[in-house]
């Protein structure tokens, strides 16, 4: 795994776009996967901005993002599909027809689970998957126990990413407990991923996620497996890693291997 510590939020959100620019500079038809949450929040204005003042071109892209609630339709406005209108894909030129989500409210959903993984492959798989990480581990909603070869399949919530979500919803609202979301295995065979962390509130669990065992009990640390998995992280994030200074120590010295893993 590559640790790349940056000192506050604006930091890992411009080191994160470096990462999406030069893939599209690189393959400008590239497939990414996108995720929601505050985390990847920053880095989607910096695309934005990059798209709007330096020209960065979304038109040969193609997105998949990682989950959608269980029973909510595109157009409600705690949805998945409309945070990512919202927060990216009305201020970029990323082609509609370009843009997929799995579905809430498909009545067959094991098929159009299946369906999504079908399309992934189609597309010649995702090549660069942005992920941020639960405060129980989880990375997409793969909840702690989950398959570390699981596939998108709908998912029961774990109480405390309930918890952790009722912030985007209005008093009285219920929020979810399930959700459709990619599988550990589905996010494994990206060619890339690029996991964002930043806050105290990430420190304890990313730290077990990068330096504890492999566990399906703390999903995030499947990406121990994966050949090329970085994390970018905040000074507050990455404030529980015990071996820190060499991670910063590799980012100082190891620049012209062109990527540590
Ligand atoms: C979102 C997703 C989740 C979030 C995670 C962190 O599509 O898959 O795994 O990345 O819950 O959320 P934030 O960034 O809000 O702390």
């Amino acid at each position: 795994m590559r640790i790349i510590i940056e000192k506050d939020y604006a930091g890992v959100s411009r080191r994160a776009a470096d990462f999406v620019e030069a893939l599209l500079r690189r393959k400008p038809n590239a497939v990414l996967g996108l995720a929601t949450g505050s985390t990847p929040l920053g880095l989607y204005r910096e695309l934005i901005r990059r798209h709007k003042d330096e020209g960065l071109d979304f038109s040969g892209v193609t997105t998949f993002n990682l989950d959608e609630y269980y029973g909510l339709a595109p157009d409600h406005p705690q949805s998945y599909h409309h945070f990512m209108r919202v927060n990216l894909f009305d201020h970029i030129n990323v082609p509609g027809d370009n843009i997929n989500i799995p579905s809430g409210t498909a009545k067959n959903i094991a098929k159009s689970c299946d369906d999504y993984e079908r399309k992934i492959r189609e597309f010649g798989g995702i090549d660069l998957q942005i992920l941020g990480i639960g405060s129980d581990g989880h990375i997409a909603f793969n909840e702690p126990g989950s398959s570390l070869a699981s596939r998108t399949r709908p998912k029961t919530l774990a109480p405390e990413t309930i918890r952790d979500n009722a912030r985007f919803f209005g008093e009285g609202e219920e929020v979810p407990k399930f959700a459709i979301t990619m599988g550990v295995g589905t996010i494994l065979e990206s060619a890339a991923c690029l996991l964002l962390a930043t806050g105290k509130g990430k420190a304890r669990i990313l730290a077990e996620a990068v330096e504890g065992p492999v566990t399906s009990q703390v999903t995030a640390s499947a990406l121990q497996l994966h050949p090329h998995a970085i994390v970018i992280a905040d000074d507050e994030a990455a404030s529980c890693l015990k071996r820190r200074a060499y991670y910063e120590h590799v980012e100082r010295v190891s620049s012209g291997f062109g990527g540590e893993s």
